[in-house]
């Protein structure tokens, strides 16, 4: 594939080729300013990327390493240039809707067991965030058949699949899901489906003829209502294994802190209220004993946001009847009806050989009728 495409968001075959190669022309770039801030750049010369960290001129990035740390050609601040992965582009992306993001994400691919190969079916693309790393994930010899009803949207997804090099092995469709389902060519081809739209249990039943033996589908729907919706569909569907996942993630500040254990002595000037970030070589005049009333101790601080709720993930595999399968509720019921007489014969062998008597068990169709009365009047027949 040539360059002049631009960078593979899937970076395939082997990830390390985009990382260690030179940035060129027409590359996507993800400019990594800080914490959580991050946009990207198509490297065009003649162009420059203005922040608050300063003037970066493309023509100065053609030729450097991505993942280098870049100055400001005015002198005022860096960022770093980075090659760019779905995960990355999850953050920088155009929204034209909402997005799945990395936690979601990757419980997704795990439960839809996807591996380079894979067929997978979308419904709707949005605006591509999880397309992206469902095309990492089944590249190169995969495919992920992507639906959309809104036609601007996936006129915008083609230019983006086509531009980050994922158009290989993703199709984007106009097509209404929830009115026409998947195209018939696609039955019993789709090793796992995945469904972020209104209407999910609309779809439930063009899923069963999609999906192969086995195959996974994922729902994606932020009300309970319209889970337990989806949940009623797929069992009518033959989908078992059925389980919804909210994730709510908490991340933590750690840090290595030293503790001023010995409240006798006099607060160290290192320390601010007895601690100190980090240890210190002691400054210059310091006396060895305020550092040795310090104690090395790792602090973590849960933070106060957690990741708030994104929506509920419904799991289910397809587990269809075998050919020919016959039964009904009625001979399931038989089945393990004769399974009990079996029990309760063998429990009636066991018991009248510990007595020590010939007792044998007789069906109950065959025993005789008895009075209620008579099944209490010899309490010795509970001892056992
Ligand atoms: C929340 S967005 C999907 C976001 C996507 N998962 C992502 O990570 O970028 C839902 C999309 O489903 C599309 N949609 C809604 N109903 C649909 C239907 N019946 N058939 C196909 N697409 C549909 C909407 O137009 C919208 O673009």
């Amino acid at each position: 594939m040539s360059h002049v495409r631009g960078t593979m968001l899937y970076a395939s075959p082997a990830p390390e080729t985009d990382r260690e190669r030179l940035i060129r022309e027409n590359d996507l770039v993800v400019v990594v300013e800080g914490f959580n801030a991050a946009v990207a750049q198509r490297i065009r010369i003649g162009e420059t990327f203005v922040s608050r960290h300063g003037r970066f001129p493309h023509a100065a990035l053609v030729g450097v390493a991505f993942g280098t740390k870049i100055r400001a050609s005015d002198g005022r601040g860096f960022v770093h240039v980075c090659a760019p992965t779905p995960e990355l582009w999850t953050k920088v992306l155009a929204h034209r809707t909402q997005i799945l993001y990395a936690p979601d994400i990757a419980l997704v691919s795990a439960e839809m067991e996807l591996r380079p190969g894979s067929t997978v079916l979308e419904s709707g693309t949005g605006s591509g965030s999880l397309t992206h790393a469902l095309a990492r994930c089944v590249a190169p010899t995969g495919k992920v058949w992507t639906f959309e009803f809104n036609e601007t949207r996936v006129k915008a997804a083609e230019e983006e699949f086509r531009a980050n090099g994922i158009d290989e092995v993703t199709t984007v469709t106009h097509r209404d899901i929830e009115r026409d389902g998947f195209p018939e060519e696609l039955a019993s081809t789709a090793d796992a489906v995945f469904l972020d739209l209104p209407g999910p249990q609309k779809c439930v039943a063009s899923v069963a003829r999609s999906l192969r033996p086995n195959g996974v589908l994922c729902t994606f729907s932020p009300c309970i209502e319209q889970v337990h919706k989806t949940i009623v569909e797929m069992k009518k569907h033959g989908f078992a294994d059925i389980k919804t996942v909210e994730l709510l993630g908490r991340h933590y500040d750690v840090e290595g802190r030293c503790l001023q254990t010995d409240l006798s002595a006099p607060l160290s000037k290192e320390t601010k209220g007895g601690w100190r970030k980090d240890q210190k070589r002691p400054r210059d005049g310091a006396t060895e004993d305020s550092a040795s009333t310090l104690t090395e101790t790792v602090v973590a601080h849960p933070q106060q946001r957690l990741q708030s709720h994104t929506a509920y993930l419904t799991f289910a595999r397809l587990i269809p009847a075998p050919e020919n399968w016959t039964e009904t509720l009625a001979e399931r019921a038989k089945t393990s009806e004769s399974g009990n007489e079996e029990v309760l014969k063998r429990a009636a062998e066991f018991l009248a050989k510990r007595r020590g008597t010939k007792k044998r068990y007789r069906p109950q169709s065959d025993a005789p009728k008895q009075p209620s009365k008579h099944v209490i009047s010899n309490p010795d027949d509970y001892s056992d």
